[in-house]
């Protein structure tokens, strides 16, 4: 365990928790992520493809690549937002399959509800607002589990890990796609620079909100390493995990299995 995910937990456990670098009682977590998303939820899309320069989509792909999905299976995408991996699931399970968009925040949702409706893609994807930590899922529904820039969002990452385990399917995979820590000293440089000082100015130039663009870099800063993702997703009970490291490790997509 990093130094850093220790103190996460120590906190954790005295009912404290991370919003960025601020330390806030656990039950002001939730209310203090949704301010954020309800904030940037119109502009999410447009910020997105600006501060990643399109590379999102890159990332996003290479997810929907190392899912195996097939027609006709049942996904999950989880904090999915405004839909951008739903969108290319529902086309990859096709019309005996099914995409269940899960997000706890209204306000995403109903840009996803929009975009993908625009989208024509309507017959395979139904919409549930719901929390990481508990899902209301039977047990074992979903063929494949996937959860993009959502966990580092989430109060209790591990309650959230085992509530995925619990209703992904035996021989099914969850795959988590998450900003991480780059590989490169020089390229931990370039990009603290990057998140601290000009996201929060793009931030406040074109969605006039510079906070929510500071709680995005801090909340990096603040997730578990590749190795301690990797190690939370074992004890939630997830088997044969690996990671991938996507732009030096600027991101990375965790895998595993439930058998
Ligand atoms: C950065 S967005 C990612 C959206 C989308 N997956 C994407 O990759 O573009 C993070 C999403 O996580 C959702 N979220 C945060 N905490 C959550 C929780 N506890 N349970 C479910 N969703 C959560 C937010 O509402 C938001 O829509």
């Amino acid at each position: 365990m990093t130094e850093q995910h220790q103190d996460a937990a120590t906190t954790a456990s005295n009912n404290t928790t991370h919003f960025g670098f601020k330390t806030v009682a656990a039950e002001e977590k939730v209310s203090m992520v949704a301010g954020v998303f309800h904030s940037v939820a119109a502009k999410y899309d447009v910020m997105n493809d600006l501060m990643s320069m399109g590379i999102h989509r890159l990332w996003k792909r290479f997810t929907i690549d190392c899912s195996g999905v097939r027609p006709g299976q049942k996904v999950l995408d989880l904090a999915g937002g405004t839909g951008d991996l739903t969108a290319l699931f529902s086309r990859r399970v096709g019309p005996t399959g099914q995409v269940v968009l899960a997000d706890i925040n209204e306000s995403m949702l109903n840009v996803g509800k929009d975009k993908l409706r625009d989208l024509g893609l309507v017959n395979n994807i139904s919409y549930v607002q719901a929390n990481a930590e508990a899902l209301p899922f039977a047990d074992n529904s979903f063929d494949i589990i996937t959860i993009a820039f959502g966990l580092r969002n989430v109060t209790d990452k591990d309650a959230a890990l085992r509530s995925m385990f619990r209703v992904l399917k035996p021989g099914g995979r969850l795959l988590v796609l998450e900003f991480s820590k780059p590989t490169q000293e020089w390229l931990s440089k370039v990009y603290d620079v990057y998140s601290f000082k000009l996201l929060p100015a793009i931030g406040q130039l074109v969605a006039n909100d510079r906070e929510s663009y500071q709680y995005l870099a801090e909340s990096i800063r603040m997730h578990p390493d590749q190795a301690t993702l990797q190690q939370m997703m074992d004890t939630a009970g997830f088997a044969q995990t690996s990671y991938h490291n996507l732009t030096g490790g600027i991101v990375a997509l965790h895998r595993g299995y439930k058998f």
